[in-house]
C-alpha cells in the first residue's frame, strides 16, 4: 500500500469502510460516531471516512486499525513474523535461513529521496485542519494520529513515536510524550548538549509506517526499519532540510521544535484508560511550517474504555512481538496483556516452572523490559492455564494464591503516567502474584492435590456418543 489514500482504497474492496458524506462535526461528533463504531466486533468493526466535516474541505478518516482482521493482514505476508515466529526453533535446530534474513535486514534500510515539499501547499496554521475533539471535557482539539519523528544530538538515530499533539493557537500544540518515551530521550538529551530540538510530524501515511510508530521497539531500533520489514519493501523517507527526514508519502508535515526546558499544562484528555488524563506539564511544540498534499485525508484515533482501535493494535503487537521475550525467557510459555487491563496494567504469564522461585524470575524479567516495566500487576500461572479464558485465570487465582505467601508489593517503581491510581506521577507501586502450584522446595509443606481431569480416551468417547444423542 503506498499511502494513506491506497489502505483506504484496500479497506473498501474489503466491505469494511463506511464513507460518510452527511455533514459531521470534528468538534464530539467524528468521535461520537467512532465509539460506535469501536462497538462492533473487533474482526469487523469499521473504518470511518468523513468526507464532508463541517467548516473543512478536508476529509477526516478514523478507527483505521479497529479491525483486528485488517491489522492481521497487513503484517500476514511478512518476512518478520516467520523470523518472530522461529525464534525459539533458532536456538534449538536452527531453522530459519540466515541468508534471507541478512537480505531483509539489509533491504530494510529506509531509502533516502530529495525533498518533494514543493508538491505540497503550505498551510498558514493549524485551524486549516479538521482537528477532532474526542470527549466532552477534553482541553481542546488534539492532533491523534501523528508520528513524531526526532533525531538524537548524542548518535543522530531516529526514533518514531504517535504522542498526542494538543492545539493550543494555530502554531503552537502539546508534545505528550511520556518520559521514558523515545522522543522525550532524544529532548533530555538537547536539554544536556543545551540545544532545542527539531521535530517533524507526519500526519497520515502508509499504513505499515503508522503501526511501526507504535511498536514498542527498544530505543534505537528505527520504527522505519520495521516498516520496512513487514512491508517487505523499503520505507521512503524525504530529505526535510534541518528537520528529520520524514515519509514521501504524508499526507500532512508539521515541522518545528521543542525547547526542552519549556513546559505547559496539557490535558485534560480522554485517554485509553477510561478517564480523563490528568492535567499535567508536558512539553510545547512550536509550529514553524505546515504542509499538506494537494488533497489529504487527516487520519484521527479515538480512544476510551477498551476497546477501541489502540486495543486492536497493543493485543496485536503484544502477540507478534511476544516471541522475542519468550525466546529471552525460556520458561514462558504464553503471555497475555487484556485490553481491559490497559496493556500496561495488567499482564499474565504462562510458564513451565523448573526451579523453586522460577515465576518470580520470570515477573522479574518482565519489569526490566523496555514499555513493559510499566506493568502493574503480573500473575504467574502454571502452563495448564489458559491465560486468555478469564474464566481460568480467575480460577486459579481463587485456587492456587496464598496471599500472604505469593503476593509481593514491590514500592517506588515506575509508572505508566496515565495510571489514575498512583499518588505521584509515573511512580508507583507493583504487585506480583505467583499463581503457579507451590512446590515442598517453596516451603509448601503439604501434597499439591492433583487436578480433576477425565481419562482423555474416555471423554473423546462420551463426546462422540454426546454429538449422536444430541442429533
Ligand atoms: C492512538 C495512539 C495514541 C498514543 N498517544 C500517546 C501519547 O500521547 N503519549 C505517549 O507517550 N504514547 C502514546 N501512544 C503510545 C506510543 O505511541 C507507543 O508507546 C510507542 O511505542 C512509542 O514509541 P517510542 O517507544 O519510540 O517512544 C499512543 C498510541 C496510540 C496508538
Amino acid at each position: 500500500m503506498k499511502d494513506l489514500r491506497d489502505y483506504v482504497k484496500y479497506l473498501s474492496s474489503r466491505h469494511r469502510l463506511l464513507e460518510i458524506n452527511e455533514e459531521v462535526d470534528p468538534d464530539l461528533e467524528i468521535s461520537a460516531f467512532t465509539d460506535v463504531a469501536a462497538r462492533e466486533s473487533v474482526y469487523e468493526s469499521k473504518t470511518l471516512l468523513f468526507n464532508n466535516v463541517k467548516g473543512y474541505s478536508i476529509p477526516v478518516v478514523t478507527n483505521l486499525f479497529g479491525s483486528m482482521s485488517s491489522v492481521k493482514e497487513l503484517f500476514s505476508n511478512s518476512y518478520a513474523s516467520e523470523l518472530l515466529g522461529s525464534l525459539g526453533s533458532l536456538k534449538s535446530k536452527g531453522k530459519i535461513s540466515l541468508v534471507k534474513g541478512s537480505k531483509m535486514f539489509l533491504d530494510s534500510k529506509p531509502k533516502l529521496v530529495e525533498s518533494q515539499l514543493g508538491r505540497y501547499r503550505r498551510l498558514n496554521g493549524l485551524d486549516e485542519l479538521p482537528i477532532t475533539r474526542s470527549w466532552p471535557k477534553d482541553g481542546g482539539k488534539f492532533i491523534t494520529w501523528p508520528l513524531v519523528i526526532t533525531e538524537s544530538p548524542k548518535d543522530g538515530s531516529t526514533n518514531v513515536g504517535v504522542y498526542r499533539m494538543q492545539v493550543y493557537d494555530s502554531l503552537t500544540t502539546g508534545m505528550h510524550w511520556q518520559a521514558q518515551k523515545g522522543g522525550a530521550i532524544h529532548a533530555k538529551e538537547a536539554e544536556e548538549a543545551g540545544k532545542i530540538l527539531n521535530v517533524s510530524v507526519s500526519i497520515g501515511t502508509d499504513p505499515h509506517n503508522m503501526v511501526a510508530a507504535v511498536a514498542p521497539l527498544p530505543v534505537g531500533f528505527s520504527e522505519f526499519a520495521f516498516s520496512g520489514i513487514v512491508r517487505s519493501s523499503p520505507t521512503v523517507l524525504m530529505k526535510n532540510g534541518k528537520y528529520p527526514s520524514v515519509p514521501a508519502n504524508s499526507e500532512i508535515i508539521i515541522n518545528g521544535y521543542v525547547d526542552p526546558k519549556e513546559k505547559r499544562k496539557e490535558g485534560p484528555y480522554g485517554d485509553h484508560t477510561g478517564y480523563y488524563s490528568f492535567v499535567d506539564p508536558y512539553p510545547v511544540l512550536h509550529v514553524d511550517a505546515i504542509y499538506a498534499k494537494k488533497d489529504p485525508i487527516l487520519p484521527a484515533s479515538l480512544v476510551g474504555q477498551p476497546w477501541h482501535e489502540d486495543a486492536v493494535l497493543g493485543q496485536f503487537l503484544s502477540d507478534f512481538l511476544m516471541p522475542v521475550i519468550k525466546a529471552t525467557n525460556e520458561s514462558i510459555v504464553d503471555i497475555y496483556l487484556p485490553p481491559e487491563g490497559i496493556f500496561t496494567n495488567m499482564c499474565f504469564v504462562s510458564m513451565k516452572k523448573r526451579f523453586p522461585g522460577e515465576a518470580k524470575k520470570v515477573m522479574f524479567s518482565i519489569l526490566g523490559l523496555g514499555q513493559l516495566s510499566f506493568t502493574k500487576i503480573i500473575a504467574v500461572f502454571d502452563d495448564d492455564i489458559d491465560i486468555r479464558d478469564v474464566r481460568k485465570v480467575l480460577w486459579a487465582l481463587a485456587t492456587r494464591v496464598e496471599p500472604q505467601r505469593d503476593v509481593q508489593i514491590i514500592t517506588n517503581a515506575p509508572a505508566d503516567s496515565l495510571d489514575p491510581t498512583s499518588s505521584l506521577p509515573a511512580f508507583g507501586s507493583k504487585m506480583l502474584i505467583d499463581a503457579t502450584k507451590k512446590t515442598r522446595e517453596e516451603g509448601y509443606n503439604r501434597e499439591w492435590p492433583e487436578t480433576l481431569s477425565m481419562p482423555k480416551d474416555l471423554v473423546e468417547e462420551v463426546e462422540r456418543k454426546w454429538r449422536r444423542l444430541k442429533s
